[in-house]
């Protein structure tokens, strides 16, 4: 039987599978999920070693890491594996058409949180080593795996946990999953992610929230501030005003434009799918330029004073907001926070107080657009999908990318099977099921292809 062969003849039970695997609400930024994330991680770990990985979960400050290895030859080169096992949250519940964590098949759709970030593209990899480990009763080359579960927050404990393992973690190259094709018709390679950096700022104003009746026009309403404060985030050409923000930054390089102009791209679609009737961005760069190489800073979350049901006379305490900010290599996490930080404490007004809550950040990547890694991938994704990749880029970050470089002088395949219409992070997030299947096909081709490279 051939390795394609295998994944047909386990269709239903390759799709019940993940859908047990997206059964654990495994929200790594919420406390109370701390358990369901500890129950995926182990059923993830019985189920690699079932396959006949030696797998274990290996415990970090935060939620443990899922660890497994398949050493088939000191001679083959060694490959790492790279995916999360921890979602978004859900919220809010209301909009999804069925629960969140009871997958469910829908018009070609697998509809469950985490089925596209990052369970279902993960498994894609664990599903097709299996179909190699059953048809051939081995792998042509050496296979670690690791699936961690803090992802979405940031991978705060993943550095550490790189440092503490160099050698165990030691490979030729990373595989990650868990980005985008370009699109239903056009599979991809990412080669650049965003970085990102991320605070919350809390503008205080009295100790306690006051009658705005009996105090209002006498002091500062810390709502009011807050706002005055966002509207100075941009100015009239949508640069962003932090000052020094764009220091760093490199201009937009002939090879990425040359690249641009052969992918497809048409407004009136984009803006469609989103129902808007214009875009809005930073003057003088196109959609792709503004969300691959160009740093933004967007408002996540704002929030301050009263907000249940009728009406309350207050002038709030605090109010606060969440904000990202996607940032371009070189540009640095915490010195792009500072920048902010002192920009707000500058603009702000002596009648309220400002904080400044700095959370992780990581850094913006480019990995290698050439080579024969990257060669043997195209030809594992023109096996799975029927189609040559386009090269691309993703606005979003993922965080560990720039360590495995940093720390274990590893660079990254970026082979994503999902698509951006899949709704990560959003309800009803979902996995068009011929990309499963598709993700499948070419997980089972990657490691004969990786196999051949010569090192
Ligand atoms: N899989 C995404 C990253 C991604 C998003 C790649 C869109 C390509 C397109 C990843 O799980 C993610 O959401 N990362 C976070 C990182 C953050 C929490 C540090 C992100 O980009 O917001
Ligand atoms: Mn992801
Ligand atoms: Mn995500």
């Amino acid at each position: 039987m051939t390795p394609f062969e295998y994944l047909e003849e386990t269709k239903q039970k390759r799709l019940d599978e993940l859908k047990q695997f997206l059964s654990f609400p495994s929200v790594s930024a919420k406390s109370e999920h701390k358990q369901d994330v500890a129950d995926c991680a182990e059923w993830l770990k019985n189920h690699m070693s079932a396959i006949g990985f030696t797998a274990e979960l290996s415990a970090t400050q935060g939620n443990p890491v899922v660890y497994a290895e398949y050493m088939a030859d000191p001679k083959a080169p060694t490959v790492l594996y790279y995916g999360h096992y921890d979602v978004q949250p859900p919220e809010p519940l209301s909009l999804w058409t069925t629960p969140p964590f009871q997958a469910e098949v829908r018009d070609g759709y697998l509809y469950a949180r985490g089925s596209a970030d990052d369970k279902g593209q993960t498994f894609t990899h664990i599903k097709g080593m299996e179909a190699l480990i059953k048809t051939s009763g081995k792998l042509p080359i050496n296979v670690k795996f690791l699936i961690e579960g803090e992802e979405e927050v940031h991978s705060v404990n993943l550095p550490e946990f790189l440092k503490d393992n160099k050698n165990r973690l030691r490979a030729d190259i990373v595989v990650i999953s868990d980005t985008a094709q370009f699109n239903k018709t056009l599979p991809a390679i990412t080669y650049g992610l965003r970085g990102i950096a991320s605070c919350e700022v809390f503008v205080y104003g009295p100790n306690r929230d006051v009658h705005s009746g009996t105090f209002g026009g006498a002091i500062a309403n810390p709502i009011t501030v807050l706002c005055q404060l966002v509207a100075q985030f941009h100015d009239k050409n949508n640069k962003v005003a932090i000052p020094g923000f764009y220091k760093d930054v490199k201009p937009v390089t002939k090879f990425e434009k040359s690249q641009y102009k052969k992918l497809p791209y048409k407004e009136g679609a984009y803006r469609k799918a989103l129902s808007i009737s214009a875009l809005h961005g930073e003057k003088g760069y196109t959609t792709f330029e503004r969300t691959w190489d160009r740093p933004t800073c967007e408002i996540n979350g704002i929030t301050g004073g009263y907000q249940g049901e009728g009406a309350k006379t207050i002038i709030p305490a605090m109010a606060s907001c969440k904000i990202t900010m996607r940032l371009v290599p070189n540009q640095k996490p915490l010195d792009i926070c500072n920048k902010l930080e002192r920009y707000l404490k500058k603009l702000a007004p002596t009648s309220v107080r400002i904080k400044v809550n700095k959370h992780g950040g990581a850094p913006g990547v480019v990995v290698p657009t050439t080579g024969p890694w990257l060669d043997a991938a195209a030809r594992a994704i023109k096996a799975g999908f029927g189609k040559a990749p386009v090269f691309m880029k993703e606005g979003g970050s993922i965080p560990v990318v720039s360590d495995f470089k940093k720390t274990l002088g590893i660079d990254t395949l970026l082979i994503g099977f999902a698509q951006s219409d899949d709704n990560i992070h959003s309800p009803d997030e979902r996995f068009r099921l011929v990309d499963f299947e598709r993700g499948c096909r070419t997980a089972a081709m990657l490691p004969e292809e990786l196999a051949k490279v010569k090192r």
